[in-house]
């Protein structure tokens, strides 16, 4: 195929960078030994106990069995462990809005402090906030600003917060530091994983909790017996076998989105640097980003901004890009360049961008 076809075909084909789960196919082996198991999809999931999964788990993370509670994707974990110690809820915006969504299901208070300043996301809470509040929560790396936050500051926020404090590490494979370490020594401190980001079991649902024995207790009172279904219930441990192919992809995603992060800024916007497999990128006012997101859609690419549900106080000029394959995002830096060309040149109205043909 000569050049120009190439770059018509790429052109043509939609790029969904709006949810972010895996855009990899999972190994060939692994699908053939799921197939194998929906043979028995008749019975019931081992349920209560789900001994076995909870047994793996427990080895890919490196603490003991009683400290695992596994759920229907980390979502549930979240539903659990809001329902387990209600109070009044401490959430570092912007960030993931299950957490406000969890509490509100509850009509809990909620106290929502501002951590974005001056490009960067950096929690700060007051020690009467830590006082106050039943359940801290902490995405770490951050959803959507990508930032990964220190083990000194979590142990800052685990020394002085009274209630529970929730470490969101469902980006954990990105970032590669965890505060699993910390489970004995603070009393207070509740973890969650999921299998949707990094290992591509976001349409199954498989999450998990990771704490000391007396607060797996304590969320398991909200735990239905078969909560994890049967075939997520053998996929947990067959990924797992597989740790290898997904490393490969983890590094290839590494590698695109800070190539996409560089790129971005050299075209004049701010990309906050990221941890995690997607990247936020502030334009200039909330006119600018709606121009450039409906620029995108124009162009068959579809992002996540910052007017949709998805997050907590997150404001309209932002923008976040799940990390695509490698020809996805360059085909996102070659529209956004063009765009950027058009708005030199004139070529677009400045209060409608959209061009009248693609
Ligand atoms: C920070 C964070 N936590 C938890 C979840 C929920 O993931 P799941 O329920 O698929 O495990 C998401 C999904 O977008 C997320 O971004």
């Amino acid at each position: 195929m000569d050049q120009e076809n190439k770059n018509n075909q790429v052109s043509q084909r939609k790029i969904f960078l709006t949810s972010s789960y895996l855009k990899y196919p999972l190994p060939a082996g692994l699908l053939k030994e799921l197939a194998e198991e929906l043979k028995e999809i008749n019975r019931y999931p081992s349920g209560g106990g789900y001994d076995e999964l909870r047994k793996e788990l427990a080895d890919y993370v490196g603490v003991e069995i009683n400290n695992i509670l596994p759920a229907n994707g980390s979502d549930e974990v979240i539903e659990m462990v809001t329902r387990a110690y209600p109070g009044k809820v401490l959430i570092p915006v912007p960030t993931f809005s299950q957490y406000e969504i969890s509490a509100d299901r509850l009509s809990l208070p909620k106290l929502l402090v501002n951590c974005l300043q001056d490009k960067e996301y950096n929690i700060r809470f007051s020690p009467q906030q830590l006082k106050e509040a039943s359940l801290v929560w902490v995405c770490n790396p951050n959803n959507p600003t990508g930032t990964g936050v220190s083990q000194k500051k979590i142990r800052e926020i685990l020394d002085q917060a009274r209630g529970k404090v929730v470490i969101d590490e469902c980006n954990y494979e990105y970032f590669g530091e965890s505060v699993v370490n910390l489970i004995d020594q603070y009393k207070n401190l509740i973890i969650v994983r999921s299998f949707s980001k990094n290992f591509g079991l976001a349409g199954l649902r498989l999450g998990f909790a990771i704490s000391n024995f007396e607060n797996i207790k304590e969320i398991s009172v909200y735990a239905q017996c078969f909560r994890v279904n049967r075939l997520a219930e053998k996929a947990g441990g067959k990924v797992l076998k597989y740790l290898d192919y997904y490393q490969e992809i983890w590094d290839k995603i590494k590698k695109v989105r800070d190539d996409f992060t560089q790129k971005i800024n050299e075209l004049g916007w701010f990309a906050y640097p990221s941890q995690a497999n997607f990247v936020l990128v502030e334009l200039r006012d909330k006119e600018e980003a709606k121009e450039v997101w409906r620029y995108l859609k124009h162009k068959w690419i579809y992002t996540l901004p910052g007017w949709k549900d998805e997050f907590s106080g997150l404001e309209h000029r932002f923008i976040r890009f799940t990390m695509g394959k490698e020809w996805e995002m360059k085909r996102v830096i070659e529209v956004l360049s063009d765009y950027r060309e058009r708005c030199r040149r004139g070529d677009l109205n400045p209060h409608r961008h959209t061009p009248t043909t693609p």
